[in-house]
C-alpha cells in the first residue's frame, strides 16, 4: 500500500536531469516558450470547433464561452506556473503528481495525460484533414469528416511520427515558421472579416433556450441530467455546455511545462511561457469568434472548415484557400508537438518502472524514444482515421480537465509538504485560487455530455486494471529510484 502514496522527490526529480547522457540542452527563452505555447495552442479548436459550437450550442455568444473558457485555463495556468517555477523537470501534470501526491496518483494522471496527447493529436489531425479535403478539393471518401476511413488524417500522423523519431531539431524550426504562418492567418481572418461583418447577424446574441429534442440523454451535459432539467441548446446553458467543448482549443498552454527542463532560466520563463501564450491566444479566439459570427447567420456555420466557408459566403473564395493553407500548415505543428507530448510522458512513465522498460528504448542513433513514438503513432493514426471527432474533443477535453484537477490540489499540497522550496513564481491566495481552479475545471467538466463522461469513467478504470496488474507490482518491486541508467532521456 505504501508504494501507492510513495512520492519521488523534488530533489531527486532535479538530480535525474543532471546525469549525465540525460542532461537536456538549456536553450529556450520566455519568447521561445510563448512561441511553443501558440504553436500548441491554436488548431482545430479554433479552426473547427468555434462554428460547429456557434451552429449548435451558443449561437454568437460562443465569444462568450471562448471568454469562460479562457478564464479557467487563466486559473490552472497559475497553478502550472506555479509547479514549472518549482520543478523544472519535463514530464508536465505526471511528474508534478509524482512529486507531490504519490506514484498511483502520477499513474492516474499519466494514463489521463494520454487523452489530452495522443487522442488529442488524432482530434487534430482529423481537423488538418478537413481542411486539406476542402483546400484541394479532394474526394470526400479519402480525406475529410466524411471520409471512414480518414485517410488524410492517418497520412499526417503517420509523416508526423516518423518526424518525431528522425530527431526534434528540425521539427523545431518547422514548428517556428508554421506558428508565424499560423497567426498570421487568425490575424488576417479577423483584420479581413471585420470588413464583412453584418449587425444583422448577431440578432439574437444569446439565443434563447431550446429543448433539445433530437438530443439523447447520453448527449446531454451531465450537469443538466444531474439537476433534472430537459435537455436544453442554446441560452446560458448553452453558452457553458459550448465553453466546455471549445475550452478543447486552449489546449496545450499546459504542454508548455514540459520543456521546463530545456528552459534557461525555468523558474522565471516557464510561467511568462504559459501564460503569455494563454493569454495571446485567448484574445485571438475571441476576436475570431466574433468576427466569424459576425459575417455569417451562426445556424449555416456547422461544417468541418467554418472559418473557410465564412469568407466563401460572403464571396472570398481566394481567402477561403489562404485560410484553409493557414490551417493545415498550422494545425500540423499541433499534432506534432502533441505526438512529441505523449511519447514523452509515457517513455517519463516507463523510464520509472510504471510501463515496460522496453517503451523506454531510445534510438541510438536519433536519440528519440523510437518505441514509444512508432506504438504513439499507429494507435493515433488508428483512432484519426475511424473515430468521429467531436466525441474524440470531448474526451480530450475532460481528460485535460482532470489533469488540471489534480494539479492545482498539487500546488496546495506542496505548499503545505515542503514550504522550504524557492518558488520564483508563486501563485496569489493559496489556497483559494488553486480551489477556485478545481472547481472551475470540475464545473466546466460536468458541463460535458454523459457520454464523454461514461468513457472517461471506462479509460479510467481500464488504466487502474492496468495498474493494479502491471505498474504497481513493477514499481513496488523497483528501486525507490526508479529510472535505471539503461534508459537515457531522449536528445533535445
Ligand atoms: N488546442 C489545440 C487545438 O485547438 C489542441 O487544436
Amino acid at each position: 500500500m505504501s508504494s501507492l502514496f510513495r512520492t519521488k522527490s523534488i530533489e531527486q526529480s532535479m538530480h535525474d536531469t543532471d546525469e549525465p547522457g540525460q542532461r537536456l540542452r538549456k536553450n529556450l527563452s520566455a519568447v521561445d516558450l510563448t512561441v511553443f505555447g501558440v504553436g500548441v495552442i491554436i488548431g482545430t479548436g479554433i479552426f473547427v470547433l468555434t462554428g460547429q459550437q456557434a451552429a449548435r450550442n451558443a449561437g454568437p455568444a460562443i465569444v462568450l464561452s471562448f471568454a469562460l473558457a479562457g478564464v479557467v485555463c487563466a486559473l490552472a495556468a497559475l497553478c502550472y506556473a506555479e509547479f514549472a517555477s518549482t520543478v523544472p523537470v519535463a514530464g508536465s501534470a505526471y511528474t508534478f503528481s509524482y512529486a507531490t501526491l504519490g506514484q498511483f496518483i502520477a499513474w492516474i494522471i499519466g494514463w489521463d495525460l494520454c487523452l489530452e496527447l495522443a487522442l488529442g493529436a488524432a482530434v487534430v489531425s482529423r481537423g488538418w484533414s478537413a481542411y486539406l479535403q476542402d483546400l484541394l478539393n479532394l474526394p470526400t471518401w479519402l480525406a475529410g469528416d466524411k471520409a471512414v476511413p480518414d485517410w488524410g488524417a492517418i497520412f499526417v500522423v503517420v509523416a508526423l511520427t516518423v518526424v518525431s523519431i528522425l530527431g526534434a531539431k528540425l521539427s523545431g524550426r518547422v514548428t517556428g515558421t508554421l506558428v508565424v504562418v499560423k497567426v498570421a492567418v487568425v490575424l488576417f481572418v479577423i483584420g479581413l472579416g471585420l470588413f464583412f461583418v453584418k449587425a444583422a447577424n448577431y440578432q439574437p446574441f444569446i439565443p434563447p433556450a431550446e429543448t433539445a429534442e433530437r438530443q439523447s440523454g447520453a448527449d446531454a451535459p451531465l450537469l443538466q441530467i444531474l439537476v433534472g432539467m430537459t435537455p436544453q441548446h442554446f441560452g446560458w446553458f448553452g453558452i457553458v455546455a459550448a465553453a466546455s467543448i471549445v475550452f478543447f482549443a486552449y489546449i496545450g498552454f499546459d504542454v508548455v511545462a514540459t520543456t521546463a527542463e530545456e528552459t534557461r532560466r525555468p523558474q522565471r520563463d516557464v510561467p511568462w511561457g504559459i501564460i503569455g501564450s494563454l493569454v495571446i491566444c485567448a484574445v485571438l479566439y475571441m476576436a475570431t469568434s466574433f468576427v466569424v459570427t459576425g459575417m455569417v447567420k451562426y445556424t449555416d456555420l456547422d461544417t468541418a472548415a467554418p472559418l473557410a466557408k465564412a469568407f466563401d459566403v460572403v464571396g472570398q473564395g481566394w481567402a477561403a484557400d489562404l485560410i484553409a493553407l493557414g490551417a493545415v500548415c498550422g494545425i500540423t505543428s499541433v499534432i506534432l508537438v502533441l505526438l512529441l507530448g505523449q511519447s514523452r510522458v509515457s517513455f517519463a512513465m516507463a523510464r520509472d518502472g510504471l510501463l515496460p522498460p522496453v517503451l523506454a528504448k531510445v534510438h541510438p542513433r536519433f536519440g528519440t524514444p523510437w518505441v514509444m513514438s512508432t506504438i504513439t503513432g499507429v494507435i493515433v493514426a488508428v483512432l484519426a482515421g475511424f473515430v468521429p471527432l467531436s466525441e474524440l474533443s470531448e474526451l480530450t477535453s475532460i481528460g485535460t480537465l482532470f489533469a488540471f484537477v489534480v494539479v492545482s490540489l498539487g500546488v496546495v499540497v506542496l505548499r503545505r509538504k515542503r514550504p522550504d522550496l524557492p518558488r520564483a513564481f508563486r501563485v496569489p491566495g493559496v489556497p483559494w485560487l488553486p480551489l477556485a481552479s478545481v472547481l472551475a475545471s470540475l464545473w466546466l467538466m460536468l458541463n460535458l455530455p454523459v457520454v464523454t463522461w461514461v468513457r472517461f469513467l471506462i479509460w479510467m478504470v481500464a488504466g487502474l486494471v492496468l495498474y493494479l496488474v502491471y505498474g504497481m507490482r513493477r514499481a513496488t518491486l523497483a528501486d525507490p529510484r526508479p529510472d535505471t541508467p539503461s534508459t537515457p532521456a531522449p536528445r533535445a
